[in-house]
């Protein structure tokens, strides 16, 4: 018997899980993986790319795959986002949904590395489902737009990013449009941001002036050269400034200048540490123009030097590696099937260590039970296909008849739940009512789907059983209302309910609990996993609750797991 099969099959029957364990070891394990794990590990970056609306990301995500040979010509991921102003258009969620599906995750091969790109969504109102999928990323590139500086949602997302200690290049954009100063901007990213950046490049010049970057990483003098509706970029190698050939190709007042700026900034930031960027101290800036596809280049070499391939993570039970032989993932994104007929989704798995096969046995942690998969997806080069196995770094998307929620963990037998996938606290808030009593079957299937697949936070008051729907943004609502309707042929009505937060609330004890119930009882509400939520109307009521009840503890995320059934 294949050492492998006998190995997973004694170890499934040390912790029990009979019955399966017998079909583990009449399953065929499918062709062998060829390259050594730790290789097909080391060879892999998956990372996020995150910005405020506008600020180029799509731009850039383009030009990475370009360069991957991913896709062939500019504009094939140009209409993946909703422009921000978008408020209630259902062709554009609908369009939103179709694209996000084929560009959730875009994974392509340079210089000998798998590059797995993440789409986050930038609209505000998708926050929720972009601060998942950062649970899956190794590192981020922040996009900021030169002129706008640091906005709103880029400091949400880098906030995120964060807490997790994950690696961030900042990629400055649209150089070739005026601009704020580059050092008053890299302030702005220190003060908002709370990143330690430290530039790899130095742009001389900007819009009409700009002339290029000088690239301290590799040492090269990146020109920028327009031409006609085109730009070109040339590189030359200078390794010390004071080579004659810079003042020749950009005159000296800019050469000057940049002697000047480089020696400045050399002086004030750290020296790079590839090492203090992985832990997440410190960020390198690179300066360019996605759409002159100028700097993306030099970002992504630096890039692929740099990023940490597929790092541990983190499990309530134990920290989990990726070079471990057994498999495990989590699942971070649940995506609905675009065609109502057919109910069945796509749950996106992020691989955390070991080999995942096709058609082999694994363990549901929450279900508590044995699932294989025979049609798992992998996203190369934009297109999807069926993969046989996939490594620590790679996602995948796994057909579902409705069996994972998000956070959901597999493994080869072992219980673990992976952590950091947090349920974050609503902004908006509505009673859901019943439009169609002959249909309450399906309004209470399509709202327990959608709520899986994270669309938005579903409450039950605890005094009257009332349901509330709780969303990030406001488009979420019209998003239920239209897929109910679309899906499930159910249909809903919103009352409007004035709420400043829910929390997530632990209560020491039970006689606490009876007071909490009896004193604040219309302000508890219970979670879609069971766990009991207070319903603050106003900082204040919060303040006066935390201050009445001092043993019990106000959370404003929880993490989204769940092992009851
Ligand atoms: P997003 O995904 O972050 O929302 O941004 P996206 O890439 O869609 O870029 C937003 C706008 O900024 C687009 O213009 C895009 O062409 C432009 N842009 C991106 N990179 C650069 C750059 O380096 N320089 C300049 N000058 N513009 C850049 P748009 O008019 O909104 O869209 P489109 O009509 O070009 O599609």
């Amino acid at each position: 018997m294949d050492p492998l099969t006998t190995k997973r099959a004694e170890t499934d029957g040390k912790r029990g899980l009979a019955g399966s364990s017998r079909r583990y070891r009449i399953a065929r394990l499918p062709l062998r993986p060829t390259m050594s794990l730790e290789a097909e590990i080391k060879k892999r970056r998956t990372f996020g790319i995150v910005s405020h609306p506008d600020a180029g990301k799509t731009t850039l995500t383009e030009k990475l795959l370009l360069f991957g040979g991913a896709i062939q010509i500019a504009g094939a991921v140009k209409s993946n986002k909703i422009k921000r102003h978008a408020t209630s258009d259902f062709m554009d969620i609908e369009r939103q949904r179709g694209i996000s599906v084929a560009t959730s995750v875009m994974a392509f091969e340079y210089r000998d590395t798998k590059i797995n790109i993440l789409d986050t969504p930038g609209h505000k109102d998708f926050a929720e489902d972009t601060y998942r999928t950062l649970t899956a990323i190794d590192s981020a590139i922040v996009v900021i737009d030169v002129a706008k500086g640091v906005e709103m949602q880029t400091e949400k997302l880098v906030e995120v990013c964060r807490m997790r200690n994950t690696p961030m290049i900042v990629f400055i954009n649209k150089l070739d449009r005026e601009g704020k100063d580059a050092i008053d901007l890299l302030d702005e990213i220190e003060e908002k941001l709370g990143l330690s950046v430290t530039p790899l490049s130095w742009p001389i010049g900007m819009g009409q002036r700009f002339q290029g970057v000088y690239n301290m990483y590799e040492q090269k003098l990146n020109l920028f050269r327009p031409h006609g509706k085109q730009s070109l970029e040339e590189t030359l190698e200078i390794t010390d400034l004071d080579n004659s050939i810079l003042d020749e190709q950009v005159g000296q007042s800019a050469a000057d200048e940049l002697r000047e700026e480089v020696e400045t900034i050399s002086a004030v930031y750290p020296e790079f540490n590839a090492t203090a960027y992985q832990n997440g101290e410190i960020s390198p800036v690179f300066f360019g123009s996605a759409i002159n596809n100028f700097g993306v280049k030099e970002l992504l070499d630096c890039f692929i030097d740099i990023a940490p391939s597929p790092l541990p993570r983190v499990t309530e039970e134990r920290m989990v590696d990726p070079m471990e032989e057994k498999f495990s993932g989590f699942i971070f994104k649940i995506h609905a099937n675009m065609d109502p007929k057919h109910r069945d989704r796509i749950a996106f798995l992020r691989i955390c260590s070991g080999v995942f096969s096709r058609n082999t046995n694994y363990y549901h942690v929450r279900k508590e039970k044995q699932m294989k998969f025979s049609n798992p997806t992998a996203f190369m080069a934009a297109r999807k296909s069926i993969v046989d196995h996939a490594y620590p770094g790679d996602i995948i998307g796994l057909y579902d008849s409705g069996n994972f929620k998000i956070g959901d963990t597999l493994t080869e037998g072992e219980v673990l739940h992976f952590k950091g996938i947090p349920s974050f606290s609503p902004e908006q808030f509505r009673y859901v009512n019943n439009a169609n009593p002959m249909k309450s079957k399906q309004l209470q299937k399509g709202l327990q789907q959608l709520i899986e697949e994270g669309v938005a936070q579903l409450f039950t008051k605890d005094d009257n059983g009332r349901k509330i729907v709780g969303t990030v943004g406001a488009l979420q609502f019209d998003v239920i209302q239209y897929r109910l309707e679309h899906e499930y042929g159910a249909s809903c009505t919103y009352e409007p309910l004035p709420l400043h937060k829910a929390c997530w609330i632990e209560v020491p004890d039970p006689e606490i609990m009876k007071e909490l119930r009896l004193k604040r009882g219309k302000d508890l509400a219970i979670d879609k996993d069971g766990q009991m939520v207070f319903l603050a109307e106003s900082s204040w009521a919060l303040k006066m609750a935390q201050e009445s009840f001092p043993d019990v503890q106000f959370r404003f995320q929880s993490e989204e797991r769940s092992n009851e059934g």
